[in-house]
Order: C-alpha cells, then sequence, then structure tokens
C-alpha cells in the first residue's frame, strides 16, 4: 500500500518549540498516571526481578513489536522491552492467539524480548519514579502530528520530555518526516549539552532489513527515511 508523504502547513521547525521546550523544564508535569499502565509496570517489574540479565532497552511505540524482536537479537545480554499502547497492533503476527490475549493484561515474555501494552510517557515517568535508568531507548517512526496545533502531542514538546531527557542515556529516533527530528533535535540541544546527529539513512542499505513494518511501507513508497541519535546525555546548566 503507497503510503502519502507527511503534509504539514509547517516548513521549518515550530515556532514555539524553544519556549514551549523551556515552559516544560520549569514545570513539573502534574497528570495523575493512569492505572492501566502502573498495573503494565509492575508486570514489567516482575519480568525485570526475574531477569538475570544485564540491563534493559526500551523500544517505545514499538507497533507489532517486530523491530523489539530484531532488537532482542542484537542486544543478547539486555532485556528488550516493546511498549505499545495499541492492543490491536502489539503482537501482530508475532505472538499466538493466546498471547495476543495474555498481552491485554501482562506483559509477554519470549527470551530477552518482552511486549508490554502501556502509555509510553506514563510508563517512562514510573522509571524514573522508581529510579530505573534504560540502557537505550529507541523510538521509530512516531505519530508526527504534523498539523502545527498539534506540536504538544509531538515527543519533543510534550510535557513527558524533561523526564525522558533525564534519564541521561543514548536515543536513536526514526522518522519520515525530517522536521519532526530537527525539531527534537533542538529539543534536546535545549535540556542536555548534546547536539544529535541527523542522516538520511541510505536507501541501500535499507533494503531488505527493515526495522519496523511503516519503515518498509515508507521505503516502498519512495519516502525518505531519516536517522537520529544522541549520545550519553548530561543535562544542561539552563534546566
Ligand atoms: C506510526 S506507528 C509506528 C509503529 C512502529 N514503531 C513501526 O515503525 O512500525 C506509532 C505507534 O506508536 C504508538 N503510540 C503512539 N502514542 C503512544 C503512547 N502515548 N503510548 C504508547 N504507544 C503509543 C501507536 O499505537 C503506534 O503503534
Amino acid at each position: 500500500m503507497i503510503s502519502s508523504v507527511v503534509y504539514s502547513s509547517q516548513t521549518g521547525v515550530h515556532a514555539s518549540l524553544a519556549e514551549t521546550v523551556e515552559k516544560h523544564c520549569r514545570s513539573e508535569w502534574k497528570q495523575p498516571i493512569r492505572e492501566h499502565t502502573r498495573q503494565a509496570f509492575e508486570g514489567f517489574r516482575a519480568v525485570l526481578g526475574d531477569s538475570a540479565l544485564n540491563g534493559f532497552i526500551l523500544d517505545t511505540g514499538c507497533g507489532t513489536g517486530q523491530s523489539t524482536v530484531q532488537l532482542a537479537k542484537q542486544f543478547p545480554h539486555s532485556l528488550v522491552v516493546g511498549i505499545d499502547q495499541s492492543g490491536e497492533r502489539l503482537g501482530r503476527g508475532i505472538v499466538s492467539i493466546a498471547q495476543k490475549n495474555e498481552l491485554l493484561k501482562q506483559p509477554v515474555v519470549m527470551g530477552n524480548c518482552v511486549l508490554l501494552r502501556a502509555e509510553v510517557a506514563d510508563f517512562w515517568r514510573l522509571l524514573k519514579i522508581n529510579k530505573l535508568t534504560p540502557e537505550k531507548i529507541f523510538i521509530f517512526y512516531p505519530n508526527p502530528w504534523p498539523k502545527s496545533a498539534h506540536l504538544l502531542r509531538r515527543w519533543h514538546a510534550h510535557p513527558v520530555f524533561p523526564t525522558l531527557m533525564g534519564f541521561g542515556v543514548p536515543i536513536e529516533l526514526r522518522s519520515n518526516w525530517r522536521i519532526y527530528l530537527q525539531e527534537f533535535a533542538l529539543a534536546v540541544e535545549i535540556i542536555t549539552a548534546n547536539q544529535p546527529q541527523l542522516e538520511l539513512m541510505k536507501r541501500e542499505e535499507l533494503a531488505g532489513a527493515f526495522c519496523t513494518p511503516f519503515e518498509k511501507k515508507y521505503y516502498a513508497s519512495g519516502h525518505s527515511l531519516w536517522r537520529l541519535q544522541t549520545d550519553k546525555q548530561s543535562l544542561s546548566p539552563r534546566t
């Protein structure tokens, strides 16, 4: 299926981005954490507690979890946790029907790979509250929210962004909308002492080695696909 390129009235970084990020840094986000994600978090803690692995890696908004399975092979000494709020999408084509039903209630564990249904912003906050830090965070093809008015729904302009940056760990983000990554890079620079790297992924490297179903679909539709990587981050004195 051909997918159309992201359309936005924005031709560059949103004019209110810097002000928005700075505002989030000054004020604590107080929205109550939702109960279903608390329960999912307890399930995650039980799996983590039983694991003899070194640490954990997050695949944020993992969709079906295809990328989580791949990352688990790539990082065999870590628990790789795929999180998505969509019970319909999570585990599709990856787990059995019985496990898919189980996913609605608790994490499904396959070796060092875990799939978990939860809301990610709340999950990040619970990690922080419980002083648990992932080794690395992947965010593959987040919903772009390209309407200017939806700026606050993009991860880098969301009130949870300072929490995400507070982990201080490397992040890899991919998108078919370059402006999303340019904005994310600017938001990282505002909060940390870090300048992320932004690159166009080479089509010949991607071909046949798709990380996620969305990557495959966008590639087949001829989109340019971008990757942004941050190093370990330290918070800047401004925050
Ligand atoms: C465009 S899809 C990309 C899925 C997958 N990463 C891929 O590339 O195939 C975005 C995914 O993020 C999930 N998502 C969006 N907001 C979320 C949130 N707040 N918490 C958990 N998952 C979320 C959606 O359910 C969806 O599966």
